[in-house]
């Protein structure tokens, strides 16, 4: 599989973010709420590229099937377990596609009070958008393709692969997660 993004770009750029959310909060202590399960990578390098004091936590959620691509119907699986009424709070993903999953999200989360929510993600997609939302902090924009590894799965395979790679398109189905 073609490598889009090498392990030393990835960690390249989750530095610079990671001083950027230092710099852009700093004197605040922050809550990072990873999506599960394909953010979980990106947020264990990005909470230690991190220098004031944050804590994490995750979510997860589902769609409804294939209702996801003309509802946008998303459900909770795994809610956050410590309340972020007052808190400073970036939510966490691995790709922005379509927006939907976090235009859920984002509403769910500031429903609970937050001081602040922004939203970092990995990867974007913007082709792909059908939902009005963009993300704060941007890892990389890429085209519209599959893509697997560094946490990110076809069919739950390959999340543990430690590059950014593209999955072939004829073994894809877009959107599959
Ligand atoms: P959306 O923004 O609601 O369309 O959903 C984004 C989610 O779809 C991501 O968090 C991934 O789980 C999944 N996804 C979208 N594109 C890809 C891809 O290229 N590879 C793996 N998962 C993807």
């Amino acid at each position: 599989m073609e490598v889009l993004l090498s392990t030393a770009e990835i960690a390249a750029r989750v530095r610079a973010i990671g001083s950027e959310i230092s710099e852009d909060y700093s004197g605040k202590s922050i809550v990072l709420i990873g999506v599960l399960k394909g953010a979980a990578i990106f947020l264990a390098d990005l909470a230690r590229a991190i220098e004031i004091d944050n804590t994490f936590d995750f979510v997860a959620v589902s769609s409804y099937g294939r209702a996801k691509v003309t509802s946008g119907a998303v459900k909770l699986i795994k809610d956050i377990d410590d309340s972020i009424e007052g808190r400073h709070v970036i939510l966490v993903e691995d790709i922005l596609d379509t927006g939907l999953t976090l235009s859920y999200l984002r509403a769910m989360m500031l429903q609970h009070g937050p001081a602040s929510l922004k939203i970092a993600t990995l990867l974007d997609k913007p082709e792909r958008r059908l939902a009005p939302i963009e993300a704060d902090y941007v890892g990389f924009p890429i085209p519209n393709r599959f893509v697997i590894g560094y946490g990110m799965d076809y069919a739950e395979r390959y999340r543990g692969v430690a590059d950014i790679r593209i999955f072939p398109s004829e073994r894809a189905e877009h959107g599959a997660r």
